[in-house]
């Protein structure tokens, strides 16, 4: 295992998870975190992955309040887990989730803001996106190249191809300096352009950098996610009995 080349001592890591959506594109009978993938919840599989990483001081997960699903599952009472309330847009949810961990974090301390729709992540990626931005004075995403051709159209009409070099998809987690997120968060509150946290800092004036991730790291979005999500876990389990 690659030891995590912490530089700064002093400096903690946070994860938080926006796990308050309700799941529409889904069309399910539940949000999809607490759908069942592989013998556990969708979100069981995000918060273990985050745990199991072992660089985290706490995980701080944002849920709906209305929500019936999180208290019945053991690992809410993880003595890792935060739990925090929910917000209206997935950026509502992120900064109840850093308010959560306000007396005990640092504004220096790194965030890893990770969808909790997202259970497929690596801990060969959290330390990969650690190793690269702590240093960097904003942070960044995972993010990964697009191999499509991609255009840009009015109804359905194209009006131009663009150029594919220059657009990546962004992924989770996204890490920032908790002060820096908070307050750009603040800034930013009730933006709907801001669908992730590098958008709010980007508003800021500031320059997140990318750092590709594993293309395995879908969100679970669509009905059909669920079937490719067991097949990458079930991958990423050979792989590990292998090496
Ligand atoms: N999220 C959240 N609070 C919200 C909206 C979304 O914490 N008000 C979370 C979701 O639970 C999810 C992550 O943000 O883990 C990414 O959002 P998305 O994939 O869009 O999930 P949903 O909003 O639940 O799905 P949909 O947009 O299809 O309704
Ligand atoms: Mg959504």
């Amino acid at each position: 295992m690659t030891l995590l080349k912490t530089m700064n001592l002093n400096v903690k890591f946070w994860a938080v998870v926006p796990a308050a959506g309700v799941g529409k594109r889904m069309n399910a009978d539940r949000p999809k975190q607490y759908l069942m993938l592989s013998g556990k919840t969708v979100i069981e599989h995000t918060l273990s992955r985050l745990i199991e990483a072992q660089v985290f001081s706490a995980v701080s997960v944002a849920v709906s309040e209305e929500d019936p699903y999180w208290p019945e599952l053991a690992i809410a009472r993880h003595e890792a887990i935060i739990t925090a309330p929910g917000g209206k847009e997935r950026a509502d949810s992120v900064l109840s989730g850093l308010k959560a961990i306000g007396h005990q974090a640092d504004d220096d301390d790194w965030v890893l803001v990770h969808d909790a729709a997202r259970p497929c992540l690596t801990a060969e990626d959290i330390r990969l996106m650690i190793n690269t931005l702590q240093n960097d004075d904003v942070g960044g995403i995972l993010a990964l190249p697009s191999h499509d051709t991609l255009k840009q159209v009015n109804g359905n009409d194209i009006v131009n191809t663009q150029d594919r070099r220059q657009i990546w998809r962004a992924l989770t987690p996204q890490m920032f300096r908790y002060g820096m997120l908070k307050s750009a968060l603040t800034a930013t509150a009730g933006n709907l352009a801001v669908t992730d946290e590098a958008s709010a800092l980007e508003l800021m004036g500031f320059t997140p950098k990318i750092v590709e991730g594993r293309p395995d790291n879908i969100k679970i979005t669509r009905p059909e996610d669920l079937a490719l999500a067991q097949f990458y876990l079930k991958q990423q389990a050979q792989q590990k009995e292998l090496s």
